[in-house]
């Protein structure tokens, strides 16, 4: 491990998603940072997912997703989607139908509808690249950035390992 590695953390500017996936009836969703388009046409997204995460299996096994921008008023959204051992995760916000089994979160600014198109590995996460198959904006407002969650995803032990 290099020093001063958790600078990448905070410093690499990123917003704040909730992926969500479905694989038939069974649904999740997690807190994303890591995430990026990579593709005008067609139109893709990628995203790091750790392997270990419930979501990684539902998007595998599933291969469809929705990526919801989350904005300023959501860091408690961020915190609930993004912590171990949450209880009764799916059913405290509400969900919208996209065009994919996986849900919408009704009150996030943007989303995205996606298809996985391939997972390749990258260190400790694996990279899920998925073409973009439809869009939408719910609601009105500037995004979330990572910085402003400080020390919710508890990343600075996640360098130690
Ligand atoms: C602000 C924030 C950003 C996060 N970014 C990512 C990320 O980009 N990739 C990832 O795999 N996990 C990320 N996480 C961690 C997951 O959201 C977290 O481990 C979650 O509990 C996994 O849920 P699951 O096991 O139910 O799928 C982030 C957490 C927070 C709070």
């Amino acid at each position: 491990m290099i020093e001063n590695a958790s600078l990448l953390s905070k410093h690499i500017t990123h917003g704040v998603y909730v992926i969500a996936v479905a694989n038939g009836a069974e649904q999740n969703a997690f807190t994303a940072a890591w995430v990026m388009q990579v593709s005008f046409a067609p139109p893709m997204l990628a995203f790091s997912i750790n392997p270990k995460h419930y979501s990684y299996k539902l998007l595998k096994e599933g291969g469809e997703c929705t990526v919801n921008v989350l904005g300023q008023d959501h860091l408690a959204i961020a915190a609930h989607f993004g912590s171990p051992g949450v209880k009764e995760k799916m059913t405290t916000y509400p969900w919208r139908k996209g065009k994919t089994l996986a849900p919408v979160l009704a009150d996030s600014l943007v989303y995205f509808d996606c298809k996985l198109d391939h997972l390749t590995e990258a260190g400790s996460h694996m990279i899920a690249v998925c073409e973009v198959i439809g869009a939408d904006e719910l609601n009105s407002g500037w995004p979330l950035l990572y910085a402003q969650t400080g020390t919710m995803d508890n990343s600075s032990e996640l360098y130690k390992r």
